[in-house]
């Protein structure tokens, strides 16, 4: 039996989507999480303060239910030519806007919206690098030619290596960094950091493809190599500093996964701490996980240092298995990632 006490950790890239999926996934993430940077992503996009101020309050409705007010969303806008300088400063300067996150135009879900690249907004971050807010980055090439795996190096080569050399004050986030290339990039920038994902700690993509084509474990960025995930595994469980855990939990109906095109998205709002906690232990690391889920992001987004704590127990003798999945009012079903590892892991909220 292995037991630790860590800081109550956060969530630095989450969907919670709206609505009846809002209501049904919020839990997960309120029970366990502090702050969670919660992406905009929802029809229409969220481009303003009003906007941002109103969605947080859904969601703070939505969490009562079950966290006694102790769960901190923080909302981001996608960038778009609708971004109003005025009211990102304002709403920044307030606390109600904490970050812009910027989609390549198709990249994934919602990104249909986006419009632009990377260049087309540099007045933008020209503003954002000003104000000392970070830019949050989806770093995928939609260039037909690049091939699915070499997306996020392609990228980052073509558009995230230029934007820091045109904006050396801007401080950037490479969101779910799944590669190699991303990580050696990150560790060679001060400008940088990134998020990693439980599934792409966990996960690579034979686990995706080779026995069973797995829809449950489609997102974008796709999961990548063995070598990548090696990496990823590498300085996540070091304990490197310009690394955080963010769940990227994105959850979908089955009836969007399950079917000739599945949707992208992995819900990992339950059990992404304990998969990310099993991926640390294999590695011999546990030690350092505090470092990954509760104080590197503190680091990275500058905020106070939490003073809760949960206790993760870890037992192959008590192994259950959860439930493998959720179900919203209407029905809908969203497959739950983790279940194996929730099965040895038990999270306690001290
Ligand atoms: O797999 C993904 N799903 N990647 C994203 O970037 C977006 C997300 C979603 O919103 O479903
Ligand atoms: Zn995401």
């Amino acid at each position: 039996m292995v037991t630790i006490e860590i800081p109550t950790p956060d969530d630095w890239h989450l969907h919670l989507r709206d609505d009846e999926m809002l209501k049904a996934v919020v839990g997960a993430s309120a029970q366990t999480y502090r702050y969670a940077m919660v992406m905009p992503n929802l029809r229409p996009p969220l481009t303003n303060t009003t906007d941002a101020v109103a969605y947080r309050q859904r969601i703070l409705d939505a969490a009562a239910a079950v966290d006694g007010g102790a769960f901190k969303p923080l909302i981001t806008l996608f960038a778009s030519a609708d971004i109003d300088l005025d009211d990102l400063r304002a709403g920044f300067a307030a606390g109600d806007v904490a970050a812009v996150k910027f989609y390549p135009a198709g990249a994934t879900t919602n990104s249909d919206q986006a419009a632009g690249g990377l260049a087309e907004f540099n007045s933008l971050f020209e503003a954002m690098a000003d104000m000392g807010m970070r830019l949050l980055v989806h770093a995928e090439s939609t260039d037909p030619e690049v091939d699915v795996y070499d997306r996020e190096a392609v990228f980052l080569e073509r558009h995230v290596v230029p934007m820091l050399e045109r904006l050396p004050g801007l401080s950037v986030t490479i969101e779910h960094v799944s590669t190699a290339a991303g990580v050696d990039l990150v560790m060679g920038h001060d400008q940088l950091a990134a998020t990693i994902t439980p599934h792409h700690l966990a996960k690579d993509r034979g686990d995706l493809l080779a026995s069973g084509l797995k829809p449950d474990l489609y997102c974008k960025p796709i999961i990548n190599s063995p070598t990548d995930r090696r990496r990823l595994v590498e300085v996540a469980t070091a304990g490197d500093s310009s690394f955080c855990m963010g769940t990227d939990s994105a959850p979908h109906p089955t009836t969007a996964k399950y079917g000739p095109s599945a949707a992208a998205g992995v819900f990992n709002a339950a059990y992404g701490l304990e998969a990310v906690a099993e991926v640390f232990f294999h590695a011999g690391q546990i030690d350092n996980l505090a470092k990954f889920v509760s104080h590197n992001g503190v680091g990275i987004y500058g905020v106070e240092p939490p003073v809760g704590r949960l206790r993760l127990t870890r037992s192959e003798a008590e192994a259950s298995a959860p439930p493998d999945r959720l179900v919203t009012e209407s029905g809908d079903e969203v497959v739950h990632f983790g279940v194996d590892a929730a099965a040895l892991w038990t999270v306690e909220v001290l």
